[in-house]
């Protein structure tokens, strides 16, 4: 096999010359991979196989073949380009830290702009950029470009599930991107205090040619389950925690606003480049972080929650979201790799057991007082780097061995 850094960069057989300057802005040569049949996914052991439709993880709309002009594809852009994106969409500055919090409560996300500096911006764009690489450097399998990451759709990647330690915090970038003077304000305001923690970092991509619907999905499940902690938190935010008469148990009103007010959850996406109808902007349906029913499977999900994207949010901004709320990702049909990168926050009254080791105490040492306060949960002890961070990989038991080599020393 050729070397990679040589020229060409052939590797299988395949062309990868398109890595030699990747950016998660702009054209780009990577994607579009006709070689990987729609649906496609891997298993934890790299073998490739197109799941079920009963397992919801495929979609039966997508496009026959992954190409910029096949017909299937190009109908599907004319439908995107005259429909997509959330008609009306609330973007708020920074400082409007009430309305944010408003709309975070009403909807379950919230779209805040300018959360990234041109420098934060810059600097994470290249750190996303060379993540990405590591994961696409990696030889996928008969004539196709690349691995695809285990149990996820073709051409998309999460940051966080293909390093092996599901986290990047062990990535200075990542890591100083935790505490800004942009989102720190509003984090403190929607958990009602300033005690909430980190729980990770890492965030998701997709590179043009991920011509498929993500299935809508909840992160995580609401327990209903009210410790003192929980409801001490809703206190904090205003919530009266009402009595049925006679009883000590909360009234189901009361229950039902500390549910929807106290998010265990909450992930800021931060865009590196603007949403555009084309480029997978990501959906999210409104009103749903406190459901429990669950989401519509792919077969039964109807056009308007397909087409409920954060269309114009731009490059810098951020989506904060409540991991409970509906939300999946989108046709990638452009020339760009659609990047965002994230970190990820548990509420105040989140137990310890919650958490795992991720962020090395070099690293964390070197953090603001209130960083250091809110990911001291998730900090090695001096001297312990967490298992299988700097190892990226798309295949499950590949990174299982990362994990396992390092803690087995
Ligand atoms: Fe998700």
């Amino acid at each position: 096999m050729l070397s990679y850094k040589g020229t060409p960069a052939i590797k299988n057989g395949v062309d990868m010359s398109e890595l030699d300057n990747l950016s998660v802005t702009g054209p780009t040569a990577a994607g579009w991979c006709a070689a990987t049949p729609p649906n496609e996914t891997t298993d934890e052991h790299g073998a490739p196989y197109v799941p079920t439709l009963e397992s919801r993880q495929v979609d039966p709309r997508a496009p026959g073949a992954r190409r910029h002009d096949d017909p299937q594809v190009v109908a599907l852009r004319a439908r995107l380009k005259e429909k997509n994106g959330i008609t009306g969409l609330e973007i708020v500055a920074p400082h409007e830290i009430e309305r944010a919090a408003r709309i975070f409560f009403r909807d379950g996300f919230v779209v805040v702009k300018d959360l990234l500096n041109a420098e934060r911006l810059a600097t994470w764009r290249a750190a996303s950029a060379r993540v990405l690489k590591q994961i696409l450097e990696i030889p996928g399998v008969d004539g196709r470009k690349y691995i695809t990451e285990t149990g996820r759709l073709p051409h998309r990647y999460s940051y966080g599930t293909a390093s092996a330690s599901r986290e990047l915090l062990h990535d200075p970038v990542w890591a100083s991107m935790i505490d800004l003077p942009t989102t720190t304000p509003i984090l403190t305001r929607i958990f009602g205090g300033s005690d909430y923690h980190v729980r990770g970092a890492g965030g998701d991509l997709c590179l043009p040619g991920a011509i498929e619907y993500q299935a809508l999905h909840a992160d995580v499940k609401e327990t209903f389950q009210f410790p003192p902690a929980r409801l001490a938190a809703a206190e904090r935010l205003g919530i009266q925690l009402r009595r049925k008469d006679g009883s000590d148990e909360l009234t189901f009103q009361t229950q039902q606003l500390v549910v929807e007010r106290t998010p265990p959850h909450v992930t800021i996406n931060f865009l590196m480049s603007d949403l555009h109808w084309e480029n997978g902007p990501i959906r999210q349906i409104p009103g749903t972080a406190a459901l429990v029913t669950s989401p519509p499977s792919p077969a039964d999900e109807p056009e308007w929650m397909r087409l409920s994207t954060l269309v114009g949010a731009p490059a810098g901004a951020g989506v904060i979201r409540d991991n409970r709320a509906w939300h999946g990702a989108t046709p990638n049909l452009s020339r760009e790799i659609r990047a965002m990168p994230n970190v990820e926050y548990h509420g105040p009254w989140l137990e310890e057991g919650a958490f795992w080791k991720s962020m090395p105490h070099d690293i964390w040492a070197q953090l603001s007082p209130h960083a250091q306060a809110i990911s001291r949960r998730i900090k090695t002890e001096p001297g312990v780097w967490p298992a299988g961070a700097g190892v990226m990989h798309p295949i499950a038991g590949k990174r299982r061995q990362a994990k396992e080599a390092v803690t087995a020393k």
